[in-house]
């Protein structure tokens, strides 16, 4: 069997011989973030996906990602290593009821989370993540009403935040929504000094808006944002220990980013299983083979590529 460090050096040269792109979200684990060309969050992905010159692209992530990258590409080859890396939240919204909900609130201006299929996106007016979510929100209309898909606690927060008339899909992930307040709690107890970071997925979100407003995280700053945006807070902070409460895959890019730091995750089996399938024997075998090749018929691409075009003009 082959050594990490041969596996890698084959995807390298590979890579370089293919004239291949590759793309890794920040929740995969080490030694494939070690191989990619651009690590980050989705917007971060999404973006370099449509900036770089490269026709073939790796992109180990998970579904929708790499769906994303075939709307925003058409003339690329996108490959996902393991085409059974879905999302719990994608899935928790099909076009169908997508169509009915919207049949029921005629007018309301469809934001979608950029977890969601390519066939929800082309039912959607805007699509957002979370590191844009509020600037898109901000951009509407403020007389409109907006339903936002799929994500409940993303959209509560940013209600609260925006005070927008928005409705909201019970849709959840199933790795964010098991954080609960009470797991923050725990952590900001047992950790005194340190930050508090939250992606908005959370499940605890609805429960730490509330605190907040109580007062009863008072005097210690919490940093709502998206895993690109806990990057860039942490680099800019004097603080030296923080909780993180996403998934697990984020320490690993913040403790090389910055050594002196300590980092605590909010749940230490806060794990994707999804994002967790990509392996480097994958990696290898995509570029080899040239599998598994990611497109979205190009009448759903049109109207998905309108709704990511508005986000990325932002
Ligand atoms: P980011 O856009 O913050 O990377 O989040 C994507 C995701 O799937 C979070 O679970
Ligand atoms: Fe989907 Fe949750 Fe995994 Fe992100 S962490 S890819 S939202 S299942």
């Amino acid at each position: 069997m082959e050594t990490v460090a041969e596996l890698q050096q084959q995807i390298r040269e590979l890579k370089q011989q293919k004239r291949a792109l590759i793309l890794a979200h920040n929740y995969q684990v080490p030694e494939v973030q070690q191989i990619a060309d651009v690590v980050g969050d989705s917007l971060a992905l999404a973006r370099a996906a449509a900036a770089r010159p490269e026709e073939l692209v790796v992109f180990c992530g998970v579904h929708f990602m790499a769906e994303t990258a075939a709307i925003l590409c058409p003339e690329k080859r996108i490959l996902l290593p393991d085409p059974e890396a879905g999302c719990s939240l994608a899935d928790s919204l099909t076009p169908e009821q997508l169509r009915e909900w919207k049949a029921r609130h005629p007018g309301a201006v469809v934001v979608a989370y950029i977890n969601t299929s390519a066939a929800v996106k082309a039912e959607s007016d805007w699509v957002c993540t979370s590191a844009n979510a509020r600037a898109v929100i901000e951009a509407i209309p403020p007389e409109q009403e907006i339903l936002f898909v799929p994500d409940m606690f993303l959209g509560a927060w940013l209600r609260a935040q925006t005070g927008r008339r928005i409705r909201l899909w019970m849709g959840e992930c199933h790795v964010h929504a098991a954080m609960r307040f009470e797991d923050i709690r725990a952590a900001l107890q047992r950790y005194p000094e340190a930050e508090f970071l939250i992606h908005p997925e959370c499940g605890c979100m609805s429960a730490t808006l509330y605190a907040c407003a109580e007062g009863s995280l008072e005097g210690r700053p919490l940093v709502v944002a998206s895993t690109d945006g806990m990057l860039r807070y942490v680099r800019g902070s004097a603080a030296e220990e923080f909780i993180v409460g996403t998934e697990v895959g984020l320490l690993y890019r913040l403790q090389q980013e910055n050594p002196g730091k300590r980092f605590y995750p909010l749940k230490p089996d806060a794990i994707c299983p999804y994002m967790k399938r990509i392996t480097l024997e994958k990696v290898l075998r995509s570029l080899q083979e040239e599998v598994f090749p990611i497109t979205v018929p190009e009448d759903i691409a049109r109207r998905a590529r309108r709704a990511l075009e508005r986000m990325l003009a932002l």
